[in-house]
């Protein structure tokens, strides 16, 4: 898998992927990832990557140029239709479709290129949208001030399913959200920590039993906090 992320603040993900299972992935060539800055795509003297909106109104809005210069350096070619199969040109904006781990995983078994384009200011010229981007993803119903964060959440979220990224593959089948329920909890030493104990069930060596607990305390979790994720509509 190749992950390319195009920004205005490259220095942003200067360490972000230098830890745990993104950087083992990396090491192992699992997945490469690079960075680049829109800048060194401008053209003009004053290397603009923003100009104020046609139609007046507040900020200012991405050129559409050095993000096309970016595309066609990087996939090949700025037109969709000719994009390589398994390449997906992902726009991070509030206004795209939410993040979830079904579509995490939807990327990590469809995409074998991954190209993020880190949004800013006001918007991004729409022309990047209808021309260049197969997916807008949201990360929440909230406003960042950039796509920056939330492409590091779409690229742990990714990398972490790809095959022989965990250390067991079964780690990511027992996630949270894979069969639409949140975790279970989990107890380690000490048995007892001021005045608190594990549960028995889990001290028991009764595997069925523990098994039945753990079900049970996934589908009281959900209940209390999250009630939409039991409704088949929501998955
Ligand atoms: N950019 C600004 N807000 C965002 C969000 N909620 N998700 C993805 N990108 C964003």
């Amino acid at each position: 898998m190749k992950i390319d992320v195009l920004t205005i603040f490259p220095e942003f993900f200067k360490e972000v992927f230098d830890f745990g299972i993104i950087r083992r992935a990396r090491l192992a060539e699992i997945v490469e990832i690079k960075i680049y800055d829109i800048r060194s795509f401008t053209t003009d003297k004053h290397r603009k990557t923003d100009d104020k909106p046609f139609g007046g109104g507040d900020g200012m809005v991405m050129k559409c140029e050095p993000i096309f210069s970016a595309v066609e350096k990087i996939v090949g070619t700025c037109e969709r239709e000719n994009y390589p199969s398994g390449t997906r040109v992902v726009l991070l904006s509030p206004q795209g479709r939410v993040f979830k781990q079904s579509v995490a995983r939807e990327f990590a078994d469809e995409a074998n290129h991954i190209v993020l384009i880190c949004g800013r200011y006001e918007g991004v010229d729409e022309r990047v949208n209808d021309a260049l981007v197969t997916d807008e993803i949201s990360i929440g119903d909230y406003v960042l001030s950039g796509g920056e964060p939330a492409t590091i959440v779409l690229t742990d979220a990714i990398v972490r399913l790809l095959p022989n990224a965990l250390g067991s593959e079964t780690s990511a089948v027992n996630d949270s959200f894979t069969e639409n329920l949140l975790d279970y909890p989990h107890y380690t030493q000490p048995r007892e920590f001021r005045g608190m104990e594990v549960p028995e069930v889990l001290l028991s060596g009764n595997h069925a039993e523990i098994e039945k607990w753990r079900k049970e305390k996934a589908f009281e979790k959900t209940l209390n906090y999250r009630p939409d994720l039991l409704d088949k509509e929501n998955s």
